[in-house]
């Protein structure tokens, strides 16, 4: 057996005991994680000054041994973030590589550091503190975005532009209206991330393996030193959830979908049919062939990054779902899933930010529009109820009239002769083109959460004290 012992076959130095060779060489690839965990060093080492910490000041270790655990883990912290640490698979994971350098720096003193502790609590409470400032950055971003979208809707909040049901000119709106829907949804996505915030804010660590441990741990006192409410209450539970990880995907593929839409919308209106945004240089690209191209490519990865994020989401539920408790190996495979939605949702909420920001906003081509495809055939409709006392059924048929006269003559509903709408319904007079122009259609909803600017401003109010 000892001569099995080589330098490729020799057992891991941190769990090897019972080993009496080393690993075969794919199932120390399976196996390896420290390919993408060693993102969490920063965590992983905050996480291991605390249990140390606590450690010695329950008299579980020597306060020496504390000291040296400190030093030598803060050296090792300025080691990775200067790149001079070598990170080695052989050591699988971020936990074993850290540790593994701690022994070389400061000797036995360093096999204390795991006393009361497990992998499983450790990547627990690393992967938590990692989510939890992903939430926290996230929470900032969309800030920036409603920001944003706050500043373009106060500039047009009597732009007038077509509504659209069904991608079908509906009624008119204003543009300023229609940026405060996205501050609605961004909103919401907001205050999804402040409850999932909420959510995780339980420290892990002290559960260790699974069940707690028999030396005198105070996990208050570790709660509190790394910033979280309180501890978990059950070590089960807590060396085997990924709830947050999953709570945060789900916020992610939430927030990616409104992105999306917008990314849609974006597409559209800067299509030159649409004519209604033209995006900055800074936001758009060229064609190698076509020089008269303007693309939408940054709205158009946006839109794409939602099917990642998906992905991630599902790819993590399927992960998860057939596990018994406690831990499994299977929940090293969550941190990719997180870390790659993480990215792909900042990239997209920067983007998006900043398109919004820039887009030149042609309000005369919105204008026009909003005025095609009869957009006001509801407010005739109205007018007939209110001025004419017509049930509405009856006013909705007398304008269904004018609306198809008016598309046999290709004009527009204002456009009509009296003498033409006169012999639809008499009751109808000239004061009717008061509420044909879009103008007055969207001046008149002023109904709470209404399109009329003077709502559309209460609105914007509402938001600035809340931003
Ligand atoms: N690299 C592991 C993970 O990400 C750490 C926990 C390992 N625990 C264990 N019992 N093998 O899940």
């Amino acid at each position: 057996m000892a001569e099995n012992n080589t330098d490729t076959k020799s057992s891991n130095q941190m769990w090897g005991g019972r080993f009496a060779s080393g690993p075969d060489a794919i199932m120390e690839e399976i196996n390896a994680s420290i390919g993408f965990d060693k993102k969490l060093f920063a965590q992983d080492i905050r996480g291991s000054i605390a249990h140390a910490t606590m450690l010695a000041h329950q008299g579980i270790i020597s306060s020496d041994d504390k000291d040296k655990i400190v030093h030598g883990l803060n050296t090792i912290l300025s080691e990775i973030e200067s790149g001079t640490f070598e990170f080695s698979r052989r050591l699988e994971d971020i936990h074993m590589n850290i540790e593994a350098r701690l022994t070389t720096l400061i000797g036995p003193a360093a096999g204390r550091l795991h006393t009361a502790r497990s992998r499983n609590d450790q990547v627990a409470l690393d992967f938590r503190l990692w989510v939890k400032e992903e939430l926290q950055k996230t929470e900032r971003m969309l800030t920036g975005l409603i920001a944003a979208f706050l500043d373009r809707a106060e500039e047009h909040a009597e732009s007038v532009m077509p509504g659209f049901t069904h991608l079908q000119t509906a009624q008119p709106v204003t543009f300023g209206h229609h940026c405060m829907a996205y501050v609605e949804m961004f909103g919401r996505d907001r205050s999804r991330v402040r409850h999932a915030i909420e959510h995780l804010d339980e420290s892990p660590i002290g559960a260790a393996a699974l069940a707690g441990t028999g030396y005198p741990i105070d996990r208050h006192m570790t709660a509190k030193a790394l910033g979280f409410r309180e501890p978990t209450r059950n070590s089960i539970d807590t060396v085997s959830d990924r709830d947050f990880a999953i709570e945060f995907l789900s916020i992610a593929a939430i927030t990616g979908m409104h992105l999306s839409r917008l990314a849609e919308e974006i597409v559209i209106w800067s299509t030159p049919q649409f004519g209604f945004v033209r995006l900055s240089d800074a936001f758009s690209t060229g064609s190698s062939i076509m020089p008269q191209k303007k693309n939408p490519d940054a709205a158009e990865l946006v839109r794409a990054k939602t099917g990642r994020i998906n992905g991630s989401l599902i790819a993590l539920l399927t992960i998860m779902k057939g596990l018994p408790l406690a831990y499994s190996k299977d929940m090293q495979e969550d941190k990719e899933q997180v870390f790659d939605a993480a990215e792909s949702l900042e990239l997209a909420i920067a983007a998006m930010t900043g398109m919004v920001r820039d887009m030149a906003v042609n309000t005369a081509r919105m204008k026009a529009a909003a005025g095609s495809g009869f957009s006001t055939a509801t407010d005739l409709a109205d007018w007939l109820v209110r001025e004419a006392g017509l049930p509405f059924r009856d006013a909705h048929h007398v304008t269904g009239r004018a609306v198809a006269l008016a598309e046999s003559k290709g004009c527009d509903l204002a456009e009509l002769p009296l003498a033409d709408l006169q012999a639809i319904h008499s009751a109808i007079t000239d004061k009717v083109y008061d509420v044909l122009t879009v103008e007055a259609s969207v001046a008149s909803r002023k109904s709470f959460g209404g399109t009329a600017p003077s709502e559309v401003r209460k609105q914007i109010a509402f938001w600035r004290a809340r931003n």
